[in-house]
């Protein structure tokens, strides 16, 4: 029978458009924050090892198969997992669950990541404002820190009244964007913001290399040395399986791949739009800005100014404080302070917003897909969803909440949603299938060698990376040792909360599909 629904699915405008978009989703604060910091502690440009190697066995393949799984889906109008899996392997009712991942672990990153985002639009009004201009040590720009952040009350702020205000503003930023639709919202939106972007970080890149040894008396205190304390490659590192755990885990985050968004970007493509020659520029533009911006500024110019004495500490010392301590200390130190602090935080803020829209698009897509939900009414249901989910990374921030969603969010489902497709896509689909479904429109070939690396070697590199962590960590993280005890609560309710929204969103799928059959199904 005929499907009744009459609307059609919204479309990108132009290739430029979706490639802005993925890059878009792609360059966040992982490439301006998490990535200098995790280089720095994971054994500096011995780092690059294992993190090239999971690109080139991970990263890249998973880019090809989410492109490639969107737009088929999306020919079904499906554009979230649960439904692009069924359409893969229609034989099997449970793959459609496995799929929950794909718009569970968006919203989940979405409740902490717009928050973290609304920081980077306070601290650019800071910035001009002059608000922290007279902030000369380290101890202070962390009172300010902590103060914005609700964890004490001190001279700078009293309360979170501040950093709430900037999460409202944030939050319907973001609402507005994802309001007016694919090419309408998100498109026009990344257009304008990914070239603004770029003008910062080079900006940022050419002050920094540029600064020299700006203290006379401490010469060795230079660009050259700050570079070379992030690159100076420490072998020794890759023994440590964590090293490679981390390599790994920062590919799919800074990729956004292994999370379902791209999918649902991709669904928004129609079939003859190639995806091959797309999807590899879309990672390549993630690349070049990650290794080469991200890690040309932050540490080198922590560096610059603290010495090698302190630099270790401050490079471990977690994203927050490099990002909105030692960066604001350090540019505080140049002159125009004020113009150079705004270039940084407009910089990620511009990484943030590009990256978050993105992460909410799954749900609205699942809501318009699988229930004929109107785009209008999709974003005021996720809207007001999403509002009350977002409360908990806000105020309980200090109780280690925000840890523990970044871990099951940002990096676990990751690996398990990345092997299901990988799975789905070589196995079930079969490589053969694949590789036409690939190169379908496709402006270049892939090389051949990928037929092979997807088969094998991307599935045996994501078992092996789940069994590592099951050995590692597996007990410690369930028992919540690395958790302070009066914090196991706040912890133990967010489990409890994700556990539901999950079966929350699996009873939403059953629905949808018993809909679909009563009412005689659209095409799947
Ligand atoms: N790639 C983003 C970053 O590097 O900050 C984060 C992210 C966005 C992860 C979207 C996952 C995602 F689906």
């Amino acid at each position: 029978m005929k499907d009744t629904k009459t609307k059609k699915r919204d479309t990108w405008a132009s290739r430029i458009g979706i490639i802005m978009a993925v890059a878009g989703s792609a360059i966040g604060l992982g490439n301006f924050l998490r990535f200098p910091a995790k280089a720095a502690s994971n054994g500096g440009g011995a780092f690059l090892i294992p993190y090239f190697i999971s690109l080139v066995l991970l990263g890249i393949p998973l880019m090809w198969i989410e492109w490639t799984l969107g737009r088929y889906g999306g020919g079904f109008e499906h554009g979230t997992a649960p439904g692009i899996f069924h359409s893969v392997w229609r034989k099997n009712r449970f793959i459609k669950y496995f799929g929950v991942i794909g718009i569970f672990g968006p919203i989940v990153i979405f409740t902490f990541y717009t928050y973290i985002e609304s920081w980077t639009l306070a601290y650019s009004f800071f910035a001009l404002s002059g608000k922290y201009a007279g902030l000369a040590d380290k101890t202070a720009m962390h009172s300010f820190l902590r103060g914005f952040q609700g964890l004490e009350n001190n001279q700078y702020f009293s309360g979170l009244g501040t950093a709430y205000f900037f999460f409202l503003i944030t939050f319907a930023l973001n609402i507005g964007v994802i309001y007016h639709g694919i090419r309408g919202g998100i498109e026009r939106l990344c257009k304008i913001a990914m070239p603004l972007l770029f003008i910062f970080a080079l900006i940022l890149f050419v002050r920094v290399i540029t600064l020299g040894a700006p203290d006379p008396t401490k010469p060795a205190w230079n660009i050259s040395n700050g570079f070379g304390f992030l690159w100076n490659p420490d072998f020794s590192a890759l023994k440590s399986a964590k090293v490679w755990l981390e390599a790994a885990g920062q590919i799919f985050f800074t990729l956004s791949v292994g999370i379902g968004v791209i999918l649902t970007y991709a669904s928004y493509l129609s079939k003859g739009d190639d995806v091959v020659l797309s999807g590899l520029t879309a990672a390549s533009i993630n690349e070049v800005t990650e290794v080469i911006l991200g890690g040309s500024i932050i540490i080198p110019a922590a560096f610059i100014f603290f010495g090698p004495a302190d630099i270790k500490s401050i490079a471990t010392a977690g994203v927050f404080d490099l990002g909105f301590v030692t960066m604001p200390l350090v540019l505080n130190k140049l002159p125009f302070a004020q113009i150079f602090g705004f270039c940084w935080f407009f910089l990620l803020f511009l990484a943030g917003i590009t990256s978050s829209v993105s992460l909410a698009q799954p749900a609205i897509a699942f809501l318009e897909d699988e229930f004929d939900v109107d785009r209008k009414h999709a974003v005021w249901i996720f809207g007001v969803v999403s509002f009350i989910l977002c409360q908990a990374p806000v105020f309980f921030l200090k109780n280690g909440v925000v840890d523990e969603l970044d871990f099951w969010g940002g990096t676990f489902f990751l690996v398990v949603f990345a092997t299901v497709e990988t799975i789905l896509f070589a196995w079930v689909f079969g490589m053969e299938n694949a590789w036409d479904e690939i190169h379908k429109g496709a402006d270049m070939m892939v090389p051949k060698i990928y037929k092979f690396i997807i088969k094998y070697v991307t599935p045996l590199f994501l078992f092996f990376i789940l069994g590592m962590w099951f050995w590692q960590e597996w007990l410690p993280i369930i028992l919540m040792k690395k958790v302070s005890p009066a914090d196991r609560i706040y912890v133990l309710a967010t489990r409890v909360g994700l556990i539901l929204m999950f079966i929350v969103l699996a009873v939403m799928v059953k629905i949808a599909w018993r809909r679909r059959r009563l009412r005689g199904g659209k095409a799947v």
